[in-house]
């Protein structure tokens, strides 16, 4: 088993009155993607919020490396290398894709070889440099939000929901990129509802319900054992193969 790079250990959120993590404990483990599951409301994007200090934890601790993160600003947990790639894809649509890029990049505009690297995954990224980002499909939107997150190297990269509201085959090509900046050393922890696209990415997987880690373990196992599944994730499984 990989070392842990992130670890939250009892930890809780509060947004207003409301209490949505009630003592959540994970480890994602570097160099791996982590898969993030669960229905509806069940806090994982609450969990990626609290992790990126979006959302301030009320108790517990989140040990990115070696430090205590839990208590940090956003702006300083992203520089410790956390990038994040939210549900609602934070590009500027008015802004060409180079420009978006260029952008995202804090160290100074990317170099040639950070760009070629990144179209190794996206080759519509170089396809469209100069379009309006705003033009793109969304599949393409989805794909310049995550190479913004990766302009620069990142240690751990969150991603909320991918492939939500695209089309099978987008969702396959994106699968394929994933499964390609798997193979460097970019630590992922991705929130995903399409099982099809947690079983073939997923090395750990994690599964919430109301506020906690309910299941964790490898994802292989999960996608062997019909009857986890099911008493897991019940019929929101089937419904979003
Ligand atoms: N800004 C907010 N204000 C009040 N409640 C919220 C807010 N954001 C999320 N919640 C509540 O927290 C719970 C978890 O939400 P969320 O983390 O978005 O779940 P998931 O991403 O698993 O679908 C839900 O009950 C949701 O209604
Ligand atoms: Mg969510």
């Amino acid at each position: 088993m990989a070392e842990s790079l992130l670890t939250l250990s009892g930890v809780h959120t509060h947004i207003g009155h409301y209490h949505i993590l009630q003592g959540v404990d994970l480890v994602v483990p570097r160099g791996e993607l982590t898969m993030l599951l669960g229905r509806n409301g069940a806090g994982k994007t609450t969990a990626l919020r609290t992790i990126l200090g979006l959302w301030r934890a009320s108790a517990g601790t989140i040990r990115f490396e070696s430090g205590n993160i839990a208590q940090r600003d956003t702006p300083a947990i992203a520089n410790l290398g956390i990038a994040y790639v939210p549900e609602s894809m934070g590009i500027f649509a008015g802004l060409t894709v180079r420009e978006n890029l260029v952008l995202a990049a804090r160290r100074g505009p990317p170099d040639e070889k950070r760009l070629d690297w990144i179209f190794r995954f996206f080759p519509p990224m170089k396809k469209f440099w100069q379009l309006p980002a705003g033009l793109l499909s969304g599949g393409q939107k989805q794909m310049l939000s995550i190479s913004r997150a990766i302009i620069e190297p990142r240690k751990l990269v969150l991603i909320d929901e991918p492939t939500k509201g695209l089309a099978p085959a987008i969702i396959n090509n994106l699968i394929e990129a994933f499964a390609e900046l798997k193979q460097t050393d970019t630590t992922i922890l991705m929130v995903e509802q399409n099982f099809h696209a947690a079983k073939s990415l997923g090395d750990s997987v994690a599964v919430m319900d109301a506020g906690r880690i309910v299941h964790a373990g490898r994802m292989a196992d999960l996608a062997a054992d019909a009857a986890l599944q099911t008493r897991l994730l019940g019929l929101s499984l089937e419904a979003h193969q």
